[in-house]
């Protein structure tokens, strides 16, 4: 254990920090500095000197219904005393039924079944696995490619860093990733539509490069779509006016599934159910996971329509239809704490009040426009992307020294490179709205 990897007084104890790698994070620089949080309620974290942290980012896109709620504790604690753990391979229990049923009357148009996973990552591949089973069930073999876009992130299993589009997490995988790929090209154009409001009106002939992709590859070898409805953790882009409709168009004329990675839309995010209730366009599947428990315990979904799950399930000879599934899928914790989850979101209107927040919330992040080096603004719902200039030779600095000061004045806030990305808990008020765009506009200036 090294000097720099103990810290002295956490929680009453020495706490070494070498044995934990660390995922996503630069280790090394972590441990020299770190940041821990030691717990959380509503609004705030509290760290482990005492310091309360006003969290900006619903911790990575997933505490919707903010921190530690009650209701949903009690819930995961009387299941944890009630079922530990089901079997979920022909066996079965009330939590897992009870929370599709619950989930399924949320959902948009025909998507009305639920097969669980345990996080995105799972949820994307999962997806990709029924499309190609699908039309595999549909005698139409040779559809097995998938069309991604770049810069899209759908987690990091080998299906999703195939489709996904974020370069580091790729290259050094690139060797042994899926073959049958293609990538639309993402939907981000600073020239014409910085500092936009909502939907950016440039850009929704991005989408006619699918049919360019059909053309080369042929519609009948090519299996699904995915795309993020609003890209997240690129950094929050904002599809163009008419984009998604478009690609659903193409989709549908080309008999192509269209599958929406909802990981972060999902569960009110942008003032609706989901990104397809917002866009008013229906994909044929969609991953979710995060807000789904209000992250209080892991849980994903794919979310199916009607006539994928009957292809599939009743095409398929007596037995087993879908060789696939996990052995948490459906835990009886997870589904407690959805099933609670859904509870709050409901009975405390989190949705429509994150609708009825997004004009002061966007007024609020667009105040930081004239600040220095920021070159865009964007926002949709409760998420705003902040883009900093890229300081000359190190790309992403300023962005981690911003995030790194907010954190020290106490607000969490989240950086993809040079852009800020925020998405705060959905029971956020305008006073604590003032509070974190007011101390990223002192961060922004005490970098610069
Ligand atoms: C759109 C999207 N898909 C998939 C994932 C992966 O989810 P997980 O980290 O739970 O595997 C994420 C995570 O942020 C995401 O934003």
């Amino acid at each position: 254990m090294t000097e720099t990897a103990t810290i002295a007084n956490v929680l009453g104890s020495e706490l070494s920090l070498e044995e934990l790698w660390m995922p996503f994070t630069a280790n090394r620089a972590f441990k020299r500095a770190p940041r821990l949080l030691a717990s959380a309620s509503g609004m705030y974290y509290t760290t482990v000197d005492g310091r309360r942290v006003l969290d900006g980012t619903a911790g990575l896109w997933c505490v919707n219904a903010g921190h530690c709620r009650e209701p949903i504790v009690r819930a995961v604690q009387e299941a944890a005393a009630t079922l530990d753990f089901a079997p979920g391979f022909q066996m079965g229990h009330p939590y897992s039924f009870m929370l599709a049923e619950r989930v399924a009357e949320l959902l948009p148009g025909d998507l009305d079944h639920v097969f669980f996973v345990n996080s995105g990552s799972e949820a994307v591949d999962s997806a990709l696995k029924i499309a190609m089973a699908y039309f595999q069930s549909k005698g139409e073999t040779q559809r097995a490619r998938f069309v991604g876009r770049l810069r899209g992130y759908h987690g990091v299993g080998f299906g999703g860093i195939s489709v996904g589009g974020i370069e580091p997490n790729r290259r050094a995988y690139m060797a042994q990733l899926l073959p049958q790929v293609d990538h639309l090209p993402h939907t981000h154009d600073i020239a014409r539509n910085a500092f936009t409001r909502g939907q950016p009106a440039h850009g929704s002939e991005l989408a006619e490069d699918l049919e360019r992709i059909i053309r080369e590859r042929g519609a009948e070898t090519i299996a699904a779509v995915i795309v993020e409805p609003m890209a997240g953790s690129t950094g929050v882009l904002v599809p163009p006016k008419g984009y998604l409709k478009r690609l659903r168009e193409l989709c549908d004329k080309h008999g192509i599934l269209l599958i929406f990675d909802e990981v972060i839309t999902g569960f009110g995010r942008l003032g609706a159910p989901f990104a397809a209730d917002y866009f008013d366009v229906i994909p044929d599947l969609m991953t979710v996971a995060k807000g789904l428990t209000n992250a209080a315990v892991p849980m994903g979904a794919v979310f199916v329509r009607h006539g994928v799950y009957d292809t599939v399930v009743n095409s398929a000879p007596a037995g087993i239809e879908l060789f696939h599934g996990y052995t948490y899928s459906g835990h009886p914790l997870a589904a407690a704490a959805g099933l609670a989850t859904l509870d709050v979101y409901e009975t405390e209107g989190l949705f429509e009040r994150a609708a009825s927040l997004a004009p002061y919330w966007e007024d609020a992040l667009h105040s930081l426009r004239g600040l220095p080096h920021v070159v865009d603004i964007r926002n949709l719902g409760l998420v705003g992307g902040i883009e900093l200039e890229p300081r000359a030779g190190a790309p992403g600095a300023r962005g981690f020294e911003v995030f790194v000061d907010c954190f020290n004045r106490g607000v969490l806030a989240r950086v993809t490179g040079d852009i800020i990305a925020l998405s705060p808990p959905l029971i956020i008020d305008k006073s604590q709205i003032d509070e974190l765009i007011g101390t990223i506009g002192a961060a922004i200036k005490a970098v610069a």
